[in-house]
């Protein structure tokens, strides 16, 4: 879809900004078509075993190699972060909640499966449980500052302290058909490209060297502004991995998430993707020979990237748009989960929800993701406190009735760790 002509000046003001961006980007061109070739294979091959699974307490121990493999793929399971009979009570206690409270919303209208709850206690229980707040702090220990230096210029970043990102829970019946969540990457929609910090995240797949690319690079994220538009239901805060915890076992095709597993692939694929017209068609056998593909700016095409409600919606890659990664076999589904494991994803992975829920039980998850201490997350967490004082819903989130008028809304006495209360800006982190 084309998006305008202020889109192809975009595309020559990223080209004119890195030397010898055609002769560059079109040799790494070639040789990532050879890797998605490769890895898309393999992928196809080991299915949701590709994706890794590791045990809460094992963390601290993981060899360099796991550690490796969690980074690239950039989806991991962890295994018992809470107890299996304190998770599976807090979905017992979300569908009386539900029940006591009729008026509550949630998708779709007329038989929700997804609510917009934000401040239930089972909610704020597991946003505060210590086990899962360390465990988001492992993961945003995944990311690094490039450069030693720089590291003392960004002043209030500790992703040693986690924060809490007040969010939905999904109760989904067994059977149910869900259309809403296709593959699609969170987070920053053309902004990827036309906001320049953000750009920066991806300097070197630009520069052509792609190898080089590091998905966890903290500088250029934590001053990305991934909403240039002002689109309502767009996260203004930056979360390391995206999340949520299992409230009930899930296996695929039970409605679970599904992930193109390596981030790294996926970002560098993506971001030339617009750069690049195929001379074939795309589900022609011959789309990965880099013969078939033709450098092009002629065009206002950020594939996969649509316009919606005055700004933008995507990356939302399809076959049709990004035939060379292969979704059809690559969008693998994550293994089988328990209530009280939780599933973290890169926040760049392409990620979508299983349309079929081919279980008899609930499909039910609250989504938990990982939020570093930054200034601008802290300053988020300060407004989302006061919401949360109020019973109101987070600012970053439809607006709709509050939850103070619902039985059993929590509050501040519900948050019983020390490292919970900071987390929702409810105490100050100091160093000491
Ligand atoms: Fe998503």
């Amino acid at each position: 879809m084309q998006l305008g002509p202020k889109f192809a000046e975009l595309k020559a003001t990223i080209a004119s900004s890195y030397p010898n961006f055609e002769a560059n980007v079109t040799n790494a061109w070639a040789e990532i078509l050879a890797e998605s070739d490769k890895t898309t294979k393999t992928i196809k091959e080991q299915g949701t075993e590709y994706v890794p699974q590791v045990s809460f307490t094992d963390l601290p121990n993981l060899s360099e190699d796991e550690i490796e493999k969690i980074r690239r793929r950039g989806t991991v399971v962890i295994k018992d972060v809470v107890d299996d009979k304190q998770a599976a009570a807090w979905k017992d206690e979300l569908k009386q909640f539900i029940q006591t409270n009729p008026s509550v919303q949630g998708v779709p209208a007329d038989d929700p499966q997804f609510f917009e709850l934000y401040w239930t206690k089972p909610q704020v229980e597991a946003r505060s449980h210590p086990n899962l707040l360390a465990a988001t702090v492992w993961l945003s220990n995944l990311y690094h500052f490039q450069d030693k230096e720089s590291a003392s210029k960004f002043e209030g970043v500790n992703v040693n302290v986690p924060l809490t990102y007040a969010d939905r829970f999904r109760i989904r019946r067994g059977g149910f058909p869900w259309a809403f969540h296709p593959p699609h990457v969170d987070g920053g929609t053309i902004e990827r490209w036309e906001d320049p910090t953000f750009r920066g995240c991806f300097r070197e797949i630009f520069s052509g060297n792609w190898r080089a690319h590091d998905p966890y690079e903290l500088e250029a994220r934590l001053n990305a502004r991934s909403s240039l538009y002002g689109r309502p239901n767009q996260s203004s805060i930056f979360r390391t991995f995206q999340g949520w915890l299992a409230m009930s076992e899930i296996a695929p095709t039970q409605g679970t998430l599904k992930v193109f597993p390596d981030v790294f692939l996926s970002n560098v694929y993506t971001i030339l993707r617009p750069f690049f017209t195929p001379l074939v068609p795309v589900d022609s056998s011959e789309i990965f020979d880099p013969k078939n593909w033709k450098f092009d700016l002629s065009t206002s095409e950020f594939h996969g990237i649509s316009p919606r409600d005055g700004g933008f919606l995507g990356p939302r890659p399809t076959p049709e748009s990004h035939p060379n990664m292969r979704l059809e076999d690559t969008m693998v589904s994550v293994p089988k989960v328990k209530p009280g494991d939780a599933v973290f994803w890169h926040c760049d992975v392409v990620h979508a929800v299983e349309s079929e829920h081919t279980g008899t039980g609930d499909s039910a998850v609250m989504y938990i993701p990982a939020v570093p201490l930054t200034p601008q997350n802290l300053q988020y967490v300060q407004s989302q406190k006061e919401s949360f004082l109020k019973g109101q819903r987070p600012s970053d989130f439809p607006k709709g009735p509050d939850e103070s008028g619902f039985v059993g809304v929590a509050g501040g006495a519900d948050i019983t760790s020390k490292e919970g209360l900071i987390a929702m800006g409810l105490e100050s982190y100091s160093k000491n």
